[in-house]
C-alpha cells in the first residue's frame, strides 16, 4: 500500500505547550456534509483521535486532555449515545496496546457513576494497563463537565472537614480530576464554534484559545503544528502588563 511521506514539521524554533486541551467538535456536520449518519463522524472522529494522539507524542506535548462525552451529552438521541459508547469500547479495546506501546499514560475526568459497568471495567482495565507510562498523558473527560467537576471538589473538601483559612487555590485544584497535572496552556476547538462549553472552567482559566473551523475528523498533524505556531504568537500576560507595553 502506498504510504504518504510525513510532512518535515520542524518545532525547534517553537515552545511547546505543555498541555494542550482540544473540544473535538464538528463530527455531526462532518458527517451530514458527506450524507453520512453521525455515528460515522463519530467513527471518524475516533480514527482522528488515533493521528492526533500520535502528533502530540511526536512534538513533545506532554499532557493532552479531550472532550469525549460532557454531563450534557447525555441529552442527546438514545440511538447516538448508545453509538458512542460503542465506540469508546472498541477504542479501549483495540487502541490501548498500541497507545501502551507508545507510551501514553490514560488518565479519566469525570465520573465513571452511571456508565455502563462494562464500559467502566474497560476504562480501569485502561488505566491500570499504562498507568505506569510518562510520554504523554492522555486525559480523556468522559462524563465529564467543569461545574460538576467542581461540586465534586467541594463536596471532597467538605466531607474532608477543609477550613475555609486553608483553602488556596492549590488546595482547591488537588480536589479536581486534573490534579498534580499542569493547567492547560492552549485550548483547541475545532468546528468553529466559540464556545468553552464547560470544559476545564477552572484550570483553563489563562489558557490561549484557539478555534479552527476544521471539524474534528479533518483536524490532523499539521493542524495541531499551525496551532503550536500560533500559541507562540501569542502574549501570554496572565492578568500583568506586557514586557514591551512601556
Ligand atoms: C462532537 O461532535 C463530538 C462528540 C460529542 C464526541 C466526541 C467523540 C469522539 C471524537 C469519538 C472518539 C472519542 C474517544 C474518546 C474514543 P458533534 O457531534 O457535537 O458534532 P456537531 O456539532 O457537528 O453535531
Amino acid at each position: 500500500m502506498l504510504k504518504t511521506q510525513k510532512k518535515e514539521l520542524d518545532l525547534s524554533p517553537y515552545v511547546v505547550p505543555q498541555h494542550v486541551a482540544i473540544i473535538m467538535d464538528g463530527n455531526g456536520r462532518w458527517a451530514k456534509r458527506r450524507g453520512l449518519p453521525r455515528q460515522a463522524g463519530h467513527r471518524a472522529g475516533a480514527e482522528n483521535l488515533r493521528r492526533i494522539v500520535r502528533a502530540s507524542v511526536e512534538f513533545g506535548i506532554k499532557v493532552l486532555t479531550i472532550y469525549a462525552f460532557s454531563t450534557e451529552n447525555w441529552g442527546r438521541p438514545e440511538s447516538e449515545i448508545s453509538a458512542l459508547m460503542r465506540i469508546f469500547a472498541r477504542v479501549l479495546d483495540q487502541e490501548i496496546d498500541q497507545l501502551h506501546a507508545q507510551g501514553v499514560c490514560l488518565h479519566h475526568l469525570g465520573e465513571l457513576q452511571g456508565i455502563n459497568p462494562k464500559l467502566q471495567d474497560k476504562v480501569r482495565r485502561a488505566l491500570e494497563i499504562t498507568k505506569n507510562n510518562d510520554r504523554l498523558i492522555l486525559n480523556v473527560a468522559f462524563n465529564y463537565g467543569g461545574r460538576a467537576e467542581i461540586l465534586h471538589a467541594v463536596r471532597q473538601m467538605l466531607a474532608d472537614n477543609v477550613r475555609p483559612e486553608d483553602l488556596t487555590e492549590e488546595l482547591f485544584s488537588s480536589y479536581l480530576f486534573t490534579s498534580g497535572l499542569p493547567d492547560p496552556d492552549l485550548v483547541i476547538r475545532t468546528s468553529g464554534e466559540l464556545r468553552i462549553s464547560n470544559f476545564l472552567i477552572w484550570q483553563a482559566a489563562y489558557a490561549e484559545y484557539y478555534p479552527t473551523p476544521a471539524y474534528w475528523p479533518d483536524f490532523g498533524r499539521e493542524d495541531l503544528y499551525a496551532a503550536i505556531v500560533a500559541f507562540n504568537q501569542r502574549d501570554r500576560r496572565y492578568g500583568l502588563v506586557s514586557d514591551d507595553a512601556g
